[in-house]
């Protein structure tokens, strides 16, 4: 091995070109291909910014090429060499330093390698776990290395565009108390409190809340947030918010001035122009177009409402779930009566996986409606189908019918499944979506009471208040969702600065007052002392990057995530802690050990 010494790196892997023809460079980095064309060896040299191609030739220098034959896959370099012209069939217009390549006068091997558990240089299946055991080889592929750089791009738009327009940047405590954002809460046990947990935040809604009873009047920060729940392509233990808060304001500032801030994220990473305002939509008009609050608006397909129509049609499936207050709802699939049985047990099966008890279905054919449930209905009622759902011949029409949100569920998955086989995404096309107007409360059948929707701190409607001791249900909040491409990537509302509504509505959610003052004790305070009127949003940075960078999973954005199973198999945490480091923190494990 070689030691660098003194020699310092004159140029990136990515920087050289015709400009630089002559010159003597010092590039370092690891090798990602070697060539071997009848004596002269070709090495791709690769960095962080890309590849040059450097050239050991015997007739040039013996000694050098000799040494050079040792060379392997991920070896780290130091060469010094002189820029030359590839002869012009060698160039190569797919790589920015395609025209040159360097000479090698000098090789210094700084660090030999193993053979990768992977190659790095194409793109061969390789499982996730492995993946991630070994991050920092995976992140040394181009492809991951983009993705970071354009992450760190985001956040730095963010940064300035955010202090620009007088926002500070505040940390808050990462050992705190639980906050209700729905989620199960990371404890950590308190050794010089025994008996006693801090809750890693599963945001830091309190405290920018007190921030601005501080009188901050516009905060923001780039925030780690913690939420123990089930994992998903979207969703991980630890995720990043960009999480702001602004006194004196009410939703329309909120909305443009986040549009302004999307805009220039865009901009900077992309080069795409976006004009805002975005379209906005509200959380029941979702709800009856899509089936959720999160529609991917690229596309068509959406639900059509029968209940009314089929009342009291001959299919006893349909109209017995309509007496007990169900509803029947279908989406026209155009131009899909060619669907195969099989396709249409694969599609039931399909939304069975999400609670539909069956998928009733009917071909539109020139000449008649086929389908074992055509039979059930009568000629007004298939009329009023055909209209509803603007059927066509070749179409076919998908039935859920269940309760209204299963219904909604199923018919939802089962638009996005459609449309995925059937390509109608447009991948270049980004729909933003601004939903309002949601619901305070939701009805919560196993814990038997409200919970709050959006969060406890949400304000209500200004003309619903009274709704909220006769109806909580009905009551309308001042929270808002902002949705691209069928993803919620952020969401926020206008709180409650007032304490008597605060207590209103910890009261609909079943929290009493010792509850209240034992868990919001502090809040409710700071709502007596002054609180201006406030409201703000947060920002899911990994999903936002995912879409940015057209990821599957918000995985492919972070440098190290989790598994679905929330352990790293790089660290290989959680790990387990000694029996010492427990009796300190007053923890008597009861459990068995493996
Ligand atoms: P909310 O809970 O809607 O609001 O979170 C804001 C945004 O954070 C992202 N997000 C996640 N991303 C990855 N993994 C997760 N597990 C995860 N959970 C949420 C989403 C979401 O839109 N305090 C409020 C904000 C406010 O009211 O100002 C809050 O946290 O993109
Ligand atoms: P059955 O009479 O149960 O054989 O059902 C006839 C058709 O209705 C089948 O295609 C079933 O998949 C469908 N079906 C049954 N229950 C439902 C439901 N809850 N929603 C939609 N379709 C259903």
């Amino acid at each position: 091995m070689d030691r660098l010494g003194t020699l310092q790196r004159t140029h990136t892997c990515n920087e050289l070109g015709d400009d630089h023809l002559g010159e003597e460079v010092v590039l370092m980095g690891w090798v990602l291909r070697r060539r071997d064309h009848g004596g002269v060896i070709f090495i791709d040299l690769r960095d962080r910014w890309g590849i040059t191609q450097v050239v050991f030739n015997p007739e040039l220098n013996r000694e050098v090429h000799e040494k050079a034959h040792r060379l392997r896959s991920e070896w780290v370099l130091a060469v010094r060499g002189r820029v030359e012209q590839r002869p012009g069939d060698m160039a190569n217009p797919k790589l920015k330093t395609g025209t040159i390549e360097v000479l090698v006068s000098e090789l210094r091997i700084l660090n030999t390698s193993k053979t990768p558990p992977f190659p790095l240089d194409e793109d061969v299946e390789v499982s996730d776990n492995l993946r991630l055991q070994y991050r920092y080889l995976d992140l040394r592929r181009p492809e991951m290395a983009s993705r970071l750089i354009m992450r760190h791009k985001a956040i730095q738009t963010v940064r300035s565009f955010l202090s620009d327009n007088n926002f500070l940047e505040i940390e808050t405590p990462v050992l705190t108390r639980s906050t209700p954002e729905g989620a199960r809460d990371y404890l950590v046990p308190s050794r010089v409190n025994a008996g006693r947990f801090y809750a890693l935040p599963q945001s830091p809604q309190l405290f920018k809340q007190m921030l601005m009873i501080s009188g901050m009047d516009r905060y923001f920060q780039v925030v780690k947030c913690f939420r123990d729940e089930d994992l998903r392509a979207d969703r991980q233990p630890e995720f990043t918010q960009i999480d702001m808060e602004l006194s004196f304001i009410h939703e329309e500032e909120i909305i443009s001035i986040t549009e302004a801030m999307i805009k220039a994220v865009f901009g900077a990473t992309r080069g795409i122009e976006l004009n805002p305002p975005f379209a906005r939509m509200t959380y029941d008009e979702a709800m009856r177009r899509f089936g959720t609050d999160r529609p991917d608006t690229r596309f068509g397909l959406e639900l059509v409402d029968l209940t009314d129509t089929l009342r009291s049609c001959g299919f006893k499936v349909f109209s017995s779930i309509i007496d007990k207050g169900g509803v029947v709802k279908a989406i026209n699939a155009r131009g899909c009566a060619t669907f195969s049985r099989k396709d249409l047990d694969n599609l039931t099966e399909f939304a069975g996986r999400f609670g539909a008890r069956g998928m009733a279905w009917i071909k539109i054919k020139d000449d008649e409606w086929q389908s074992p449930i055509t039979k059930f209905f009568n000629e007004d009622e298939l009329t009023a189908m055909g209209q509803a759902l603007d059927a066509q011949p070749g179409d076919l029409i998908l039935f859920g019918a269940d309760k209204p949100a299963v219904v909604q569920q199923v018919l939802a998955e089962l638009r996005l499944e459609l449309a995925r086989r059937l390509e109608l995404i447009d991948p270049d096309t980004f729909n933003f979506l601004w939903i309002t107007d949601f619901p305070l409360l939701e009805y919560d059948h196993d814990l038997k009471r409200h919970t709050a929707v959006h969060h406890p701190f949400t304000a209500p409607q200004d003309d619903q208040l009274e709704l909220l001791e006769t109806d909580p249900g009905k009551v309308k909040s001042r929270a808002y969702d902002l949705v691209l491409n069928g993803n919620e990537i952020g969401g926020g509302s206008i709180r409650i600065h007032q304490r008597d509504i605060q207590e209103k509505v910890l009261r609909a959610l079943g929290i009493d007052k010792d509850e209240a003052e034992e868990k919001f004790g502090f809040l409710l305070r700071a709502l007596e002392l002054g609180a201006p009127p406030h409201g703000g949003i947060a920002f899911g940075v990994d999903r936002l990057m995912m879409l940015l960078t057209g990821s599957e999973s918000i995985r492919d954005v972070i440098a190290f995530p989790k598994t679905q199973k929330a352990t790293c198999p790089l660290t290989e945490a959680p790990a387990p802690v000694s029996r010492k480091q427990l009796t300190e923190l007053s923890l008597r494990p009861d459990w068995k050990e493996k």
